[in-house]
C-alpha cells in the first residue's frame, strides 16, 4: 500500500542516489557544477523526506513547529555565511561545520541513551530487550557520542588554528602518543563495560575522554599537515553521521555518512601522498614544528629584482609560459588578471599553461576553483604530476603567491622540514618570475633557497597589482 512512509522511503532512495552523483560530479572540473547541482537536490529531497516521515509517524505539533524553527534559522545563518566567506576563510568554516555534525551525534547519542539505557522500564527499551538488541544499541550510542565527541573538540581546535586565534605550532604534551593510544584502549574497554552494564557515569567518562582526545589529537598536529586534517575531520563528521544513522534508524543517514566518511579517507590519503606524509605520521603531529623561518640562518647568496614592465618585455619574446599560482593569488585576488594575461599571451601564440600543486592554497581544489571562476580554460590547467617533467623546456615560470609548493629544499635538502614533499620543478626552466611581497617565508615557516636561484627575479608587490602592470605594459606593447 502507498502511504507517505513508503514515499518517504523511495525519496530516501532517490536522495542517496543524488549524492553518489554529487560526488562522481565533483571529481572533476567540467561535471563540478552539476555534481554541486546534484547534492543541492539530494539535500532538498532529504529534507522534504524527513519532514514527510515525522508527519507519517504522527510528531507532535510542538516537535513539528521546533523542526521548521531549527530548519529556518539553520538555513538562513548557511546562506548568510555562505554568501559572506573568503575562498581564503573556506577551510576554517569547513572546519566549524564538522564540529557541528560531532556535536549533533553527540546530542543523538545521549538522546538514544535517555530514551532507551536511562529508561530500563520504558517501552523503547523493553521492545529492544524483546529483541535482543539492546546491547547493540548500547554499543551504537557509546561509540556514536565517542567519534562525535572526537570530531566536535578536534574541528573547534582545527578552525581555530586556521583562523589564527590559537598558534599553529604543535602542542606537545611528554608521551602525546602514549596518551592517544592509551585514551583508544580505556574507550575500548569502557564500550565493552556499557554494552554489558550501561551506567550513566560511565557514558559521561566517554564523553569527557573523546572530547579531550579529540582536542590533544588536533592541538598535536602542526600548520603544514592542517590540510590533511581537515579532510580527516571531514572523515570523522561522516561516520559519526553514519552512527547517528544506526541510532535514529535512518538508512539515508547511513548512507550519506558512510559517503561522506570514506571520501573524507580518501581525500585524507591523496593528500598525504603528495605532502609525502604518511597518515600516521600526520596523527602522530611534528610536521610543522620547526621554528617560522627554519632555514632562515643559511646563507643563500643575494636575490635579483626585476619589475612589470621586465617581465613584460621577457614574456614578450618567450614561446612557453608555465604559471604556478599559489596562496598568494587568492588573497590578492589576482586571478582575472592572470586569465586576462593568459588570454593575451595565448592570443600572440605563446604557449600557457598551469601547474597545480595538490596542496597549493588552503584548501583541496584553491587554484582549480579560483582559475575556473576567472574562466581560465580547463584543458590549460594541468596537474603537478602532468607538468613537472616539462619545466626543462619552459622559458617563463611564473610563481604568482606561491612558496612551499615551489621549494626546491623539498627535494634537495634531506634536513629540510619539508624534506620528501612532492614539489612543482619550477627552478628547471630558463626564468623563473617569483610574485610575492616580500622575502617572508610561506605558510611551512620554511626559507626557500629558489628567490636565490640564479634564473630566479623576484617581482615584490601585490599579486593583482603586479599583474595588472604586466598587462598594462603588454597593452602599451601591442600600441607601438
Ligand atoms: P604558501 O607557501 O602559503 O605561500 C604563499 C605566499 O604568497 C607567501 O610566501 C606570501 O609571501 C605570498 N603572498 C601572500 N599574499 C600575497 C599577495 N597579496 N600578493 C603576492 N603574494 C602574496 O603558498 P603555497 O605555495 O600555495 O603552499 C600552500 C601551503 O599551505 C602548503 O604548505 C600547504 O601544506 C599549506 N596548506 C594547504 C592547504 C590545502 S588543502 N591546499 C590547507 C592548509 C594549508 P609574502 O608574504 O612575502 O607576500
Amino acid at each position: 500500500m502507498f502511504t507517505l512512509e513508503t514515499a518517504a522511503t523511495a525519496a530516501y532512495v532517490v536522495a542517496a542516489l543524488l549524492f553518489i552523483l554529487a560526488l562522481a560530479g565533483l571529481s572533476k572540473h567540467e561535471t563540478s557544477r552539476a555534481g554541486n547541482t546534484f547534492g543541492i537536490a539530494g539535500m532538498a529531497v532529504a529534507l522534504i523526506a524527513t519532514i514527510a516521515l515525522a508527519l507519517a509517524r504522527h510528531i507532535e505539533p510542538l516537535g513539528l513547529a521546533l523542526l521548521l524553527l531549527a530548519m529556518v534559522i539553520g538555513a538562513a545563518i548557511g546562506l548568510w555565511r555562505a554568501k559572506i566567506v573568503e575562498m581564503t576563510g573556506m577551510p576554517e568554516l569547513i572546519a566549524l561545520l564538522h564540529s557541528f555534525v560531532g556535536l549533533a551525534a553527540v546530542l543523538v547519542g545521549w538522546n538514544g541513551y535517555l530514551y532507551v539505557e536511562g529508561d530500563p522500564g520504558g517501552s523503547e527499551a523493553a521492545a529492544l530487550a524483546g529483541d535482543g538488541m539492546l546491547g547493540i544499541h548500547s554499543a551504537e550510542v557509546v561509540i556514536g557520542v565517542f567519534i562525535g565527541a572526537v570530531t566536535f573538540t578536534g574541528s573547534i581546535v582545527a578552525n581555530l588554528k586556521l583562523s589564527a586565534r590559537i598558534k599553529s605550532a604543535p602542542m606537545m604534551l611528554p608521551g602525546k602518543n602514549i596518551l592517544n593510544v592509551g585514551a583508544l584502549v580505556v574507550f575500548t574497554v569502557l564500550t565493552v563495560w556499557f554494552v554489558i552494564d550501561p551506567q550513566l557515569w560511565l557514558l559521561i567518562v566517554v564523553t569527557v575522554l573523546a572530547l579531550l582526545l579529540g582536542w590533544h589529537l588536533v592541538a598535536s598536529i602542526g600548520g603544514g599537515d592542517m590540510p590533511v586534517v581537515v579532510s580527516m575531520l571531514n572523515s570523522y563528521s561522516g561516520w559519526a553521521a553514519a552512527a547517528s544513522g544506526f541510532l535514529l534508524g535512518n538508512d539515508l543517514l547511513i548512507i550519506t555518512g558512510a559517503l561522506v566518511g570514506s571520501s573524507g579517507a580518501y581525500l585524507s590519503y591523496i593528500m598525504c601522498k603528495a605532502m609525502n606524509r604518511s597518515f600516521l605520521s600526520v596523527i602522530a603531529g611534528g610536521f610543522g614544528m620547526e621554528s617560522p623561518g627554519a632555514g632562515a640562518d643559511v646563507d643563500y647568496g643575494e636575490h635579483r629584482e626585476i619589475n612589470a614592465e621586465g617581465v613584460a618585455e621577457l614574456l614578450s619574446s618567450a614561446s612557453s609560459v608555465i604559471i604556478t599560482p599559489g596562496y598568494g593569488m587568492a588573497v590578492a585576488q589576482a586571478q582575472y588578471g592572470v586569465a586576462d594575461l593568459t588570454r593575451k599571451l595565448r592570443e600572440r601564440g605563446v604557449n600557457v599553461r598551469f601547474g597545480i600543486h595538490p596542496v597549493a592554497g588552503r584548501l583541496p581544489g584553491h587554484m582549480n576553483v579560483l582559475l575556473a571562476e576567472a574562466k581560465v580554460p580547463y584543458d590549460i590547467v594541468l596537474e603537478m604530476d602532468e607538468i613537472n617533467d616539462d619545466f626543462a623546456d619552459t622559458d617563463v615560470v611564473l610563481v604568482i603567491g606561491a612558496n612551499d609548493t615551489v621549494n626546491p629544499a623539498a627535494s634537495e635538502d634531506p634536513g629540510s622540514p619539508i624534506a620528501g614533499m612532492p614539489v612543482l620543478t619550477v627552478w628547471n626552466a630558463n626564468n623563473v618570475i617569483v610574485f610575492k611581497r616580500s622575502m617572508a617565508s610561506g605558510y611551512a615557516g620554511v626559507q626557500n633557497p629558489l628567490f636565490f636561484r640564479e634564473n630566479t627575479q623576484m617581482l615584490f608587490g601585490d599579486a593583482k597589482d603586479r599583474v595588472d602592470a604586466i598587462n598594462a605594459a603588454l597593452s602599451v606593447a601591442e600600441k607601438v
